[in-house]
């Protein structure tokens, strides 16, 4: 049963990543937040959980089916709006300088993308990756990209990184 379960649902952020994402969110009063792979909505529940009255938090998936789970733990709450959609495709959607946090979970927003997610963080604002270290469900050829995408993260005039050797391997840029 658990090796079924590890096939149909997809990899959640882990606890210490999820309380991460809760304390940014706190930091953000009436802030707007969005996470690109809501999955199961492990992490969304994270970070509604930072969030204030006034915070909203937009959540995108392309898989109806794992985001129907979260729906249905979290959709009751009001500041939550769920999103079936491709994620670059919502980013192209969105002004420059939507949202004060972005949490890439996906491969869109992270290594597909990446200038459109970047673009719709505010000023001050967080984008927040996190398997930056080995993951038992990378494909051949993932760990390559890893390095690449930290390198033009930390390239990036109008970020500032901290990458962090922790948890599943996280990078928090603030945007300048
Ligand atoms: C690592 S899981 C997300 C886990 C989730 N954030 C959590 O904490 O439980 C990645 C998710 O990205 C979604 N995904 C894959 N390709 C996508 C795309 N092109 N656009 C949006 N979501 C996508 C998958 O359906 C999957 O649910």
């Amino acid at each position: 049963m658990a090796r079924t379960a590890e096939l149909q649902f997809p990899m959640a952020s882990e606890p210490m990543v999820g309380a991460l994402l809760r304390a940014l969110a706190a930091s953000k009063p009436a802030g707007r937040m969005l996470e690109l792979g809501t999955g199961t909505g492990i992490a969304t529940a994270w970070l509604l959980d930072g969030m204030d009255a006034h915070s909203t938090l937009t959540s995108v998936d392309i898989d109806s089916t794992v985001q129907d789970v979260a729906d249905e733990c979290l959709g009751a709450d009001l500041r939550l709006t769920l999103v079936n959609a491709d994620g670059v495709d919502y980013l192209r959607s969105q002004n420059p300088d939507t949202f004060d946090l972005v949490f890439a979970d996906a491969m869109s927003g992270k290594y597909d993308g990446l200038e459109h997610a970047l673009a719709v963080v505010k000023p001050g604002g967080f984008y927040v990756i996190d398997d930056m270290l080995p993951q038992p469900n990378w494909p051949p050829g993932h760990a390559e990209k890893v390095p690449v995408l930290i390198g033009q993260l930390a390239a990036n005039p109008n970020f500032r990184i901290l990458p962090l050797v922790w948890a599943s391997g996280v990078v928090v840029a603030v945007r300048r």
